[in-house]
Order: structure tokens, then C-alpha cells, then sequence
């Protein structure tokens, strides 16, 4: 796919602000970037920031980290050590590269276990995002690598801040370079509890 230069230097403009480290939060006030903007405005601003990239998101994300951010997912899934079965869901989970990753590492122990078929029958790995652009990407992106039909690979639009899932229903979560677009920090990290079976653990990248 082609991409000019200009339109390249405004889309990295866009996705730079969201990639700068949150500063202080407060209660009328959030950050966006380098901004402080109004809570009840940073919803909006973060979906139009992504419904904007959306197309060029994966390509925009190797540019800006010069491929790293690979190697920082691949580290993330490492961490999590996911098995045939678990029930897995990933936040903020876009274009589905966490998601991706989960499953093939459960795909490979699946390989090499004994007895593990009817487990990895089981297994589910949930993309959940806010924004739908995104996620269509994703499916497009799940489709070219042939796992379409996949029923292991379920697309969810929602709210990190509001999750539709059951109390205690995941054996892990995660939120790659997600937290920072969330305006209530500590309401995603209560559902993220919520979701989770006891005595599992968040890995952080
Ligand atoms: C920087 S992207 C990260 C995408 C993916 N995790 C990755 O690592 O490539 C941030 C994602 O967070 C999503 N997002 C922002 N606010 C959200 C919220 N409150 N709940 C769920 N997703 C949200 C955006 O739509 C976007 O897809």
C-alpha cells in the first residue's frame, strides 16, 4: 500500500501524542498526550486519533518504534505463558497483534502436548477495543493470516472502563500500550480484577 510522505509525518503527529507517557491525572482533568484535556472530552478525542490511524495503524507502529514494538508484544506473551483452554482476553486489543500472538503460543504448546486437542477446542481469546475501525482491521488482518473462521478468535467492541465479560470468567488479561488512552485508570484495572480468576497475574510489558 501506498502512503505519501505528508500523509505519513500527520499520521505519526497523531499517534505521537498518544504514545507519550500520561502525566498527572485528577478528577476534572485528564492527559492526552501532552495535553490536559477535560475528562468528558478525552473518549472523543482518543476515538478520532484511532478511527483516523486505523488503516495505517501497524505500519505507523513499526515506524515509530522501528519494529521494536514486536519484540516488546512477543516479550509480553512470553509472560503470560498462555495454555490449551485458557480463556484469554486482551483490552485495547486494535488490530489484534497481542491477540495473534496468544494464540499461536497456544497453538505451539498445543503441538507439543499430549491429549491437548479437546483443551485448545476451548480455548478463546477475546479482542475487546472501544474503537470499531479498528477492530475491522483486525478481522481483515485475522482473515489474511486464515484464522477468519476461527472460532477461538472472538472481536469485541467495548469500554476497558466497563467491561461486558463475567466476574472471575478470564485466565488472563492484558492491555498493550492501551492504559494511557483510558480516561478512568483505576476503573480499568477494577474490571481488569473483576474479569480474572483468582490467583491469576496481569503481566505488565
Ligand atoms: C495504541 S493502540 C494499541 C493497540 C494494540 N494493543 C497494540 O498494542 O497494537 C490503543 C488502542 O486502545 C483503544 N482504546 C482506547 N480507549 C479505550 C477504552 N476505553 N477501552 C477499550 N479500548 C480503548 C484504541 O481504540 C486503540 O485501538
Amino acid at each position: 500500500m501506498a502512503v505519501s510522505r505528508a500523509s505519513t509525518r500527520n499520521l505519526m503527529k497523531k499517534l505521537s501524542s498518544m504514545l507519550t507517557p500520561a502525566s498527572l491525572l485528577h478528577s476534572h482533568a485528564t492527559s492526552f498526550g501532552f495535553k490536559e484535556v477535560p475528562e468528558e472530552e478525552k473518549g472523543r478525542m482518543v476515538g478520532n486519533v484511532f478511527s483516523s490511524v486505523a488503516a495505517n495503524y501497524d505500519l505507523m507502529n513499526d515506524l515509530m518504534s522501528v519494529g521494536l514494538h514486536r519484540l516488546w508484544k512477543d516479550r509480553l506473551v512470553s509472560k503470560l505463558h498462555p495454555f490449551p483452554g485458557m480463556k484469554h482476553l486482551d483490552v485495547a486489543g486494535g488490530t489484534g497483534d497481542i491477540a495473534f500472538r496468544v494464540l499461536e503460543s497456544v497453538n505451539n504448546v498445543s503441538s507439543r502436548a499430549l491429549h491437548s486437542d479437546e483443551l485448545q477446542d476451548e480455548t478463546q481469546i477475546y479482542v475487546c477495543d472501544i474503537n470499531p475501525n479498528m477492530l475491522s482491521v483486525g478481522k481483515k488482518r485475522a482473515l489474511e493470516r486464515g484464522l477468519g473462521g476461527n472460532r477461538t478468535l472472538l472481536w469485541v467492541e467495548g469500554d476497558a472502563e466497563a467491561l461486558s465479560f463475567g466476574d472471575c470468567s478470564m485466565d488472563g488479561y492484558t492491555i498493550a500500550f492501551g492504559i494511557r488512552n483510558v480516561t478512568h485508570v483505576e476503573k480499568a484495572l477494577a474490571e481488569a480484577y473483576r474479569v480474572l480468576k483468582r490467583g491469576w497475574q496481569i503481566p505488565l510489558p
